[in-house]
């Protein structure tokens, strides 16, 4: 089925909220930055495929249409903003959140209180409330690169099932989230030290 099969009318209005976000984000103010660090490496932005969006409704016991998926689902705008620093992530949020033309339905900082398996990501759901996406709900993933990384590679791998190692492979996905969160900390570390920030 083609997007604008499924989402019909709403489509115009799913990619009018994918695009503001998107030049919101890439209009995030930091040239003037006395470091010259780049605070977001890039982003990416994508509307649920109606399988996926479809596949997910099912699950969850409700109808399929792309109304119920408008009205009961948050994600079906998606963007990705991929930062340098973690306090890069914090940073961004704190201004994204006090923009023009949406409001913060939720917050979830999986930074601070990690999933089970070691996810990290900050994300927030906001909902626009003017213009043609006005009532679009779009999903916020603020992470570092490194969070990035194991999350890209975990996705690739979670859908191939394993009888065998099943504890194995968990606690080993977990070590590896909590290894790679400690490289997030001594990139913060290491960049004072070259700045001479908050250390001297
Ligand atoms: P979903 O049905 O997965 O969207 O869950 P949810 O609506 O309860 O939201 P949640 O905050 O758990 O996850 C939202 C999105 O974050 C997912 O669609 C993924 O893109 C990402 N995500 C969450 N958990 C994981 C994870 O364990 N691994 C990876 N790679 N991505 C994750
Ligand atoms: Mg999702």
């Amino acid at each position: 089925m083609t997007y604008q099969e499924y989402y019909g009318e709403d489509l115009p209005r799913l990619q009018s909220a994918e695009k503001t976000l998107l030049d919101l984000v890439r209009g995030y103010p930091a040239q003037d930055r006395p470091d010259g660090l780049v605070p977001i490496l890039y982003c990416k932005s994508r509307i649920k495929r109606p399988e996926s969006m479809m596949a997910k409704l099912r699950l969850r016991g409700l109808e399929t249409d792309a109304s119920t998926a408008l009205e009961k689902m948050h994600d079906g705008v998606g963007i990705r903003v991929v930062c340098s620093f973690l306090e890069d992530v914090y940073q961004i949020a704190s201004w994204l959140k006090v923009q023009n033309g949406f409001s913060v339905q939720a917050e979830k900082d999986y930074i601070a209180h990690p999933k089970p398996n070691g996810y990290r990501s900050l994300h927030l759901i906001l909902r626009f409330s003017h213009g043609l996406e006005a009532g679009i709900t779009a999903e916020v993933q603020l992470r570092t690169i490194v969070m990035d990384s194991w999350a890209a590679l975990e996705h690739q791998i979670k859908y191939k099932k394993s009888i065998r190692h099943e504890k194995t492979i968990r606690d080993e996905r977990k070590r590896c989230a909590d290894e790679i969160a400690s490289v997030d900390l001594s990139m913060e570390t290491l960049r004072d030290l070259i700045l001479g920030g908050k250390w001297e």
